[in-house]
């Protein structure tokens, strides 16, 4: 299965706010958005490496969006802040030496670059020949497992188009963005054969999980 999971939207539809830079990996204003991810256990354990965190719907969300993943699809603005040809090999995510993904990640550029292995079993793979070849190498590292697409926007918006994504959670963060990367533009989810299959809102956001 090819799936999107706890991928964050504003309440007006944006996956990130404009202008992302070293600072502001989600843009201006877009850390306002995984205000109900980043307290989570879940978070805190797989991404920061700490202990505590809250439990219940938000973390329930959390926990799924990890489970049975066998490779990870991204843009390279997910990836990172640099724009252009890779001036060197320094940029080597936002994650540290031990990334939250440890299987394979295919990062989606036009800029060719050598595989970057990491600790923990995260390898990232930059994929120059376009979102179809990338879903073929990361179905064929995933051996039987799903494929997440992490993100960004850009990313989701291409495989929505394509009919290849499967399922979709989104979790709506009640935040107005105003400008960024917007979900949905330019999509018609209904005529690609997506229903809404559930939903719950918590405090922090609206969870919506969309399939055919
Ligand atoms: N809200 C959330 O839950 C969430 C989750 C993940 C990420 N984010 C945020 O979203 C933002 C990034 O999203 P985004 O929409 O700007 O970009 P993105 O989807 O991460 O990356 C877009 C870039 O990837 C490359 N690319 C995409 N499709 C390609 C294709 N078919 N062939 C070759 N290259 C391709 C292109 O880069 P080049 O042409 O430059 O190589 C393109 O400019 C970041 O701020 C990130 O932190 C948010």
């Amino acid at each position: 299965m090819l799936r999107v999971n706890a991928f964050t939207v504003s309440a007006d539809g944006f996956g990130a706010g404009p202008d992302q830079d070293l600072e502001h990996p989600l843009g201006h204003g877009g850390e306002e958005l995984h205000q109900w991810f980043v307290p989570t256990q879940t978070f805190q354990r797989n991404v920061l490496h700490r202990d505590g965190g809250t439990t219940g719907v938000d973390d329930d969300f959390a926990v799924r969006s990890f489970e049975n993943l066998g490779a990870w699809i991204m843009g390279r603005n997910m990836f990172g802040p640099v724009r252009g040809p890779w001036p060197d090999a320094e940029w080597k995510g936002w994650w540290g030496a031990n990334p939250p993904y440890h299987v394979p990640v295919f990062v989606l550029t036009h800029h060719s670059r050598p595989s970057l292995e990491m600790e923990g079993g995260t390898v990232f793979h930059f994929v120059t020949e376009g979102l179809e070849a990338a879903l073929k190498q990361a179905r064929a590292a995933a051996k039987g497992k799903d494929v997440r697409i992490g993100g960004g926007a850009a990313t989701i918006r291409q495989y929505l188009k394509a009919g290849l994504i499967d399922e979709m959670h989104l979790a709506m963060s009640p935040v107005l963005l105003g400008r960024g990367e917007p979900l949905f533009e330019g999509i018609d989810l209904k005529a690609l054969g997506y229903r809404m299959k559930e939903h719950v809102t918590t405090e922090k956001a609206m969870h919506l999980v969309i399939g055919r």
